[in-house]
C-alpha cells in the first residue's frame, strides 16, 4: 500500500475522538497510517466531549497526538443533549469533508453519535474495539456499543469473545476482524516514557515516600455514575477505601464527576488521611508510571482492566460485570462490585501475595493498529473501485 496512490476522489479516513479513553486508542492508529500507509490521508476530529486541561490537553501531548484538524466543542450535557449536539455539529462537517470512512473507537457518546450520522448518509463506519458486551443495558456505554456495532461496516475486535457477541446480534462474520488491542499498542509504545510515581507525587506536593512504602501502594480511579452518583453507594465505597489506606497507601486520580459528588454529598472527610493521595485526572505518562509500579489497582474503568492485565498488576474492578472478560479469564482482573466485604476480601488476597498474575492475551502485542491500517486501506480501495464499475 505504501507506494500506491490514493485516488483523488476518495476522501480521508476521518478519525473521531471525544473523551479521554478515545485518545490512547486513536494515537497508535494515526501513527500506523502515517508509518505503513502514508498515501492514505487522515483527518482528526475532536467532538470536544471532554474539554478541560486534565481530561484532554495533557493526554494529547503525552500520546503525541496531533492537534485535531477540527474541534466540535460540544462540552457537557445530558446523554441526549451531548449525543444530539455531536450529531448536529458533525453532519455539516461530513458533508464538507466527504471522508472515505469514519473511524470511531470505544463506546463513548461521541462514538455512537458520529456513527449514526454516517449511517444515514451512507458513509462507511469503522468501529475499533467492537463486540465488547457487559450485557448490562443500565450502562450508557453498553447502548453505545450495541448500536455502533449495528451501524458499522468494518469491525475490529480486541478479543475473540467479541465475535460470539457480534454473531448473536446478527452481524456478518466477514465484516469482523480480530486485530488485538490498540490501547495496549499505546501502553507498550509509551512504557519507556512513563513518569516515576515518586516524581508524580512530588510534583503534586505530596510526600514521595508514600509510594516507596514497603507494602507498596494502590491506585484508585472511580467515575461510573452507578458508583459515584448516589450517596448510598459512594459513601460505603469511600469508607472501604479509607479502611484499605490503613493497610496500604492509596493514590486516587479523581474524575471531575467524582470530585464534584464527594463535595456535594459532604464526604471529603472519608478521604482525609495522610495515607490517601488525592490527585486530579492524570496525564497518560503519569498514570502509566503509577499503574506499572502499583501493588494493586481498584477501579471501575474499562481501560484500566486491560492495562493492568498487560502490566501484570492485580486489579479489583468495582463493577458487577465486565465487557472485557478476557481480563478476568486470562488476566489479572477480579470483579468485586461495590460490596465492601468483597472489596475487603479482594484486597486481603492481594496483600497476602495471592493476587492474580495472569498472562497477556493473544495479539495484545503492540501491533493492533498496524493490522487495522493494513486491512482498512485495501478495503477502502476495493470498495471505491467496485463503486465505479
Ligand atoms: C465519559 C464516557 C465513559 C468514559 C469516561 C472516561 C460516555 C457515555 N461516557 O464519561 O465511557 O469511561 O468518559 O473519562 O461517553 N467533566 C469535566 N471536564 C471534562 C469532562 C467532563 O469537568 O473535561 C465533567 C462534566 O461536568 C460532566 C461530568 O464530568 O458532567 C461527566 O462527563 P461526561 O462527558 O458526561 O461523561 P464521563 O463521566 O466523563
Amino acid at each position: 500500500m505504501a507506494d500506491k496512490q490514493w485516488p483523488s476522489d476518495l476522501g480521508p479516513v476521518a478519525c473521531i475522538v471525544g473523551a479521554r479513553p478515545n485518545f490512547m486508542k486513536m494515537a497508535p492508529i494515526l501513527r500506523a497510517f502515517s508509518a505503513h500507509c502514508p498515501a492514505v490521508p487522515t483527518l482528526l476530529v475532536h467532538t470536544g466531549q471532554h474539554y478541560d486541561k486534565d481530561m484532554n490537553d495533557r493526554l494529547f501531548v503525552d500520546l503525541r497526538l496531533p492537534h485535531p484538524d477540527i474541534n466540535l466543542e460540544v462540552g457537557s450535557g445530558t446523554h441526549a443533549v451531548q449525543t444530539a449536539e455531536v450529531m448536529r455539529r458533525f453532519e455539516p462537517l461530513l458533508d464538507a469533508q466527504r471522508p472515505s470512512c469514519v473511524l470511531v473507537v470505544g463506546d463513548v457518546n461521541s462514538t455512537l453519535a458520529c456513527a449514526l450520522v454516517c449511517a444515514k448518509k451512507q458513509v462507511p463506519v469503522v468501529h475499533v474495539e467492537a463486540g465488547l458486551r457487559s450485557h448490562d443495558r443500565a450502562m450508557p456505554e453498553e447502548i453505545n456499543r450495541v448500536l455502533t456495532d449495528q451501524l458499522a461496516d468494518r469491525l475490529y475486535t480486541t478479543e475473540r469473545s467479541a465475535h460470539d457477541n457480534l454473531a448473536r446480534e446478527g452481524i456478518a462474520a466477514e465484516r469482523v476482524s480480530f486485530v488485538g488491542n490498540v490501547m495496549i499498542d499505546s501502553l507498550l509504545a509509551n512504557r519507556q516514557f512513563a513518569h516515576p510515581p515518586t516524581q508524580t507525587l512530588q510534583q503534586a506536593g505530596f510526600d514521595p515516600a508514600l509510594v516507596s512504602d514497603p507494602q507498596g501502594y494502590g491506585v484508585v480511579t472511580l467515575h461510573r455514575p452507578s458508583n459515584v452518583d448516589q450517596v448510598e453507594t459512594l459513601a460505603p465505597l469511600l469508607a472501604v477505601l479509607s479502611e484499605t489506606a490503613q493497610r496500604i497507601p492509596l493514590v486516587l486520580a479523581l474524575h471531575p464527576r467524582t470530585r464534584g459528588n464527594i463535595e456535594r454529598f459532604g464526604l471529603a472527610h472519608l478521604l482525609c488521611s495522610p495515607r490517601v493521595v488525592l490527585l486530579p485526572p492524570q496525564g497518560y505518562l503519569e498514570m502509566l508510571g503509577l499503574l506499572a509500579g502499583a501493588r494493586l489497582v481498584l477501579s471501575d474503568s474499562g481501560g484500566l482492566q486491560e492495562e493492568t492485565t498487560a502490566l501484570g498488576v492485580p486489579c479489583l474492578t468495582l463493577r458487577a460485570n465486565t465487557e472485557r472478560p478476557i481480563t478476568v479469564d486470562q488476566g489479572t482482573n477480579t470483579l468485586v462490585g461495590s460490596d465492601p466485604l468483597a472489596i475487603r476480601q479482594g484486597v486481603d488476597q492481594i496483600l497476602r501475595g495471592a493476587g492474580k498474575s495472569g498472562r497477556v492475551p493473544e495479539l495484545w502485542d503492540g501491533r493492533a493498529a498496524e493490522r487495522i491500517a493494513a486491512d482498512l486501506a485495501p478495503w477502502l480501495l476495493a470498495r471505491h473501485s467496485a463503486s465505479r464499475h
